[in-house]
């Protein structure tokens, strides 16, 4: 993960370089640094913790000079120490990175063996070594990177200025996401276009092995031979991410409030309110003949993968229930992680789906870039407009859900159910598993969808008294059947991430096989039980988990005396469409982790040893 940042122009590259690395936080917090040029160097600050000690210790130091790099860490190798931060600086070589270079213990050995030392934990330390190195022999930056550039293994983006070069930035990729933007006489270079948006919004996308070489306000790029080449600027339509709260304590809160608005906003594109039917045309596609065929693909497709990390793969479990149901063809789920390991056996009369909120998942990217390769048609789902796993898909849906800041994803899940459901909705109908009755009152279903979300997120100060006593139990068993179990998985996950404490999710019916021998006075069930066709099998589980001291925190539909009188806390969702329970289901687990973690005291927004987008494997 991490964030890089790189500037050079008439402006104080500090500053810019801060505001740059607070857009990029996300990617990491644990420390942060730059290299600014003062007085003929360039002069490193670090500091271990979030931005705001490394702000605290530049905030008195002026640079006289124009150009700079910066740095906000995951840490990968090394504990997040201040030695470790970035950029690390090794005679007059300065270098930022975003990735893991897979090989550094064997370089490092040898760089020992030949009398260097090191002063950090870290495998971009190796680089900066090998690039020092580089340069002795030849003094010219851009071909000490390619002599370095073959001897590295792994994934990165990295940013180098030397001493010898003071208007120089090199800047080079394979694998993590790399932009570089043009301003008026000046250039940025960031990990992220939401670094440099406000500055600018004509930008270029490296790809992988491409190297820029910034100098002064002016860019080329090269080959990974070395050959100059041309690439195009492109504008950029991508707003600019809030820094406001809305008076809301934590941007966790008012995302998950943000919520009728992100699902209305993420249906918006795809569906007719007048005629409630589905536009193919909006499904992401601009006309082009490549296009029109991957439709093709996809409305004849035999089977359908679906591979995503974290929560997004939670809500491709979602879309497993739902398509198999309404679609009637196989779906198969994959955690990223594992798909692009297991050798899996590819039809090419399938069609794979990536879904991904930031759109640069390593794991999901070597996914899609895998079923490409065995000829299968892609479609990405994906937050970030123009971000790689959107850029490389042949055709592209989209969450629609704005800046999602809080590390926890919420809205983007919620939008991404959504979004799945009209896809489903599609392709039952082109299917013809469905008539155009029976899509239109889908249609209608999903359309009611927000305002029965504004009655759900009413009974946050529920959750809020709620977590006073749950945030006391040693863990939390989520517990649903059918497309409620993904939600329970995810329940438990944002328990996880967002309070610390142990949490799993199950299907209901599982609980016996194992899993009710961890059930006791000091473990809380949480219980999606709607009233569907799995209710009396729920009621079951949740009786057996009660029978054995648990806690029973039940998610019911309505008025639900039944359910109610079992559970030690009981929420009702609204009654509604079948096919909206699992939506409904989703925004009562969020709230719930929210509030115990903030009672525990923890950071909401930017859990312990998280960050939000995950672009090492
Ligand atoms: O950006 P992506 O959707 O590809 O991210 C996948 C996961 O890293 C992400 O969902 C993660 O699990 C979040 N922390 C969940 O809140």
């Amino acid at each position: 993960m991490c964030g890089i940042v790189g500037y050079f122009g008439p402006q104080a590259p500090k500053n810019i370089l801060l505001s740059g690395l607070k857009k990029l936080e996300y990617r990491g917090y644990d420390s942060a640094g730059v290299a600014i040029h003062n007085a003929g160097e360039f002069k490193v600050y670090r500091a271990a913790g979030k931005l705001a000690e490394l702000e605290e210790k530049v905030s008195k130091v002026d640079f006289d000079g124009r150009i700079g790099i910066g740095h906000t860490r995951w840490a990968t190798h090394g504990l997040p120490t201040e030695r470790n931060a970035h950029p690390h600086k090794v005679n007059g070589v300065s270098l930022v990175q975003n990735g893991i270079i897979e090989n550094y213990a064997e370089l490092k050995k040898e760089l020992i063996a030949n009398g260097a030392q090191f002063t950090s934990e870290t495998d971009t330390e190796v680089v900066t070594h090998l690039i020092a190195q580089a340069l002795a022999d030849s003094a010219d930056l851009m071909a000490a990177i390619q002599k370095v550039i073959p001897k590295l293994r792994g994934a990165y983006a990295i940013l180098v200025v030397s001493e010898n070069e003071p208007d120089t930035i090199l800047a080079f990729k394979a694998g993590p996401p790399l932009i570089l933007g043009q301003g008026d006489g000046e250039v940025f270079l960031a990990s992220d276009v939401q670094a440099f948006v406000e500055q600018t919004n004509r930008v270029v996308y490296l790809d992988d092995f491409e190297i820029v070489k910034v100098k002064g306000p002016t860019f080329t790029f090269y080959d990974q031979f070395g050959v100059e080449i041309s690439k195009p600027v492109e504008v950029v339509d991508i707003s600019v991410a809030t820094s406001d709260k809305k008076g809301f304590k934590h941007y966790m809160l008012k995302e998950m409030f943000e919520q009728p608005r992100a699902v209305a906003n993420a249906l918006n594109p795809y569906i007719d309110v007048e005629t409630k039917s589905i536009d193919v045309s909006r499904l992401g596609l601009d006309g082009a003949a490549t296009e029109i065929e991957a439709l093709k693909a996809l409305q004849g497709a035999e089977r359908i993968y679906i591979v995503a990390c974290g929560t997004s793969y939670y809500a491709g479990l979602y879309a497993k229930y739902l398509i198999e149901q309404l679609v009637r063809i196989p779906v198969d789920v994959d955690v990223a992680s594992e798909f692009r390991y297991r050798d899996p056996v590819l039809d090419k009369k399938s069609f794979a789906l990536f879904i991904s909120q930031s759109g640069e998942t390593a794991d999901t990217l070597a996914a899609l870039r895998l079923a490409k390769d065995n000829g299968l048609t892609t479609m990405s789902l994906c937050n970030t407009k123009r971000s790689t796993i959107d850029r490389e898909s042949n055709l592209h849906l989209y969450m629609n859900s704005g800046i999602e800041v809080g590390v926890a994803s919420t809205k983007a899940f919620l939008s991404t159910l959504a979004v799945l459901n009209t896809l489903s909705i599609y392709l039952a109908e082109s299917r013809n598993q469905i008539n155009a009755d029976e899509r239109a009152q889908l249609v209608e279903a999903l359309l009611s969808l927000p305002s029965l979300m504004e009655g759900v997120l009413s009974y946050d100060s529920f959750f809020n008294q709620a977590a006073e006593t749950l945030k006391n139990y040693k863990g939390f068993l989520y517990l649903g059947r059918g497309h409620n179990f993904p939600i329970a998985m995810e329940g438990a996950l944002k328990m996880k991430e967002l309070a610390y404490l142990h949490a799993e999710g199950y299907p209901a019916g599982e609980m016996k096989h194992g899993p009710l021998a961890l059930v006791d006075s000091q473990m809380v069930a949480v219980v999606i039980c709607p009233k569907d066709k799995y209710y009396d099998k729920t009621i079951s589980n949740l009786e057996e988990a009660k029978a054995r001291g648990g806690v029973i925190f039940s998610i019911g539909t309505g008025q639900d005396e039944e359910l109610e009188a079992m559970s030690e806390h009981y929420l009702s969702i609204p009654e509604s469409h079948w096919m909206l329970s699992g939506l409904l289901s989703v925004i009562p687990v969020q709230l719930l982790a929210y509030h115990v973690a903030d009672r525990l005291g923890h950071d909401v927004d930017q859990p312990r040893n998280l960050a939000k987008s995950v672009t090492v494997e």
